[in-house]
């Protein structure tokens, strides 16, 4: 035994060559079966491919870099469930390239947030966090309000989308500049909010 750790820990390249194929075995073991089951495959009961205006308005979230602040992922712990409701299932982010579930939470969870306030609740809160939060140290993105989404770039964005797997119909992706046209960029990112999380809202 000895003698083998010996010529490992001393000749780089088995130590190169031992150390690829552990990962790629503990890769395969990990990954693979994940590809292949529905739990993370399909998508749950009520959940679907984001309209024009709330893909739009993903594509803000990111660009805004809220993922920064806010996760989009409950954990299975009580303490997250009783402040969040129902804990995230792989189910609900298969229409997610990339997904949003992020790693730190300067701010709350948005996995539910959809529904939670109303639409003007969020217009006021992006414009000013602290004329609704006064303790809130959110930033503020009043630009939103000002800019227009570009109509032409979703539905190409569906198409690449579609690519990966979305379903969107042929119909789907020519109707899609038209039901931006004229929207904010605030309007989008507020639709995108209040779709969050709702095929297991009442869920406990
Ligand atoms: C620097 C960190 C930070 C960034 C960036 C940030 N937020 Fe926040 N957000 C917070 C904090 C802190 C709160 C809690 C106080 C409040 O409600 O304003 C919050 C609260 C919220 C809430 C209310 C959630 C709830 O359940 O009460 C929403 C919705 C929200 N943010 C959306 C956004 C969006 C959309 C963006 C990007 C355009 C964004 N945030 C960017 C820190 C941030």
């Amino acid at each position: 035994m000895e003698k083998i750790q010996k010529m490992i820990e001393e000749n780089v390249v088995w130590l190169i060559v031992l150390t690829f194929l552990t990962i790629s075995v503990a890769m395969l073991v990990e990954i693979l079966p994940l590809m292949f089951s529905k739990s993370v495959t399909k998508p749950i009961d009520g959940v679907k491919p984001y309209t024009a205006l709330q893909l739009a308005g993903r594509d803000v979230y990111i660009r805004e870099g809220c993922y920064n602040c806010h996760s989009q992922m409950i954990r299975p712990f009580r303490a997250e469930t009783e402040r969040y409701g129902h804990y995230s299932v792989g189910g609900e982010s298969v229409y997610d390239h990339p997904f949003q579930w992020g790693s730190k939470r300067t701010g709350p969870d948005l996995a539910r947030v959809g529904g939670r306030y109303s639409n003007e609740w969020h217009y006021a809160h992006l414009i000013n966090p602290r004329d609704v939060v006064p303790e809130s140290n959110m930033p503020a993105f009043p630009w939103l309000a000002a800019n227009l989404v570009d109509a032409e770039l979703v539905p190409k964005k569906m198409a690449a989308l579609r690519k990966v797997g979305v379903p969107y119909s042929d119909e789907d992706i020519a109707g899609a500049a038209k039901a931006v046209e004229g929207k904010t960029e605030m309007d989008a990112v507020i639709a995108y909010l209040q779709g969050l999380g709702l095929a297991l809202k009442n869920k406990r």
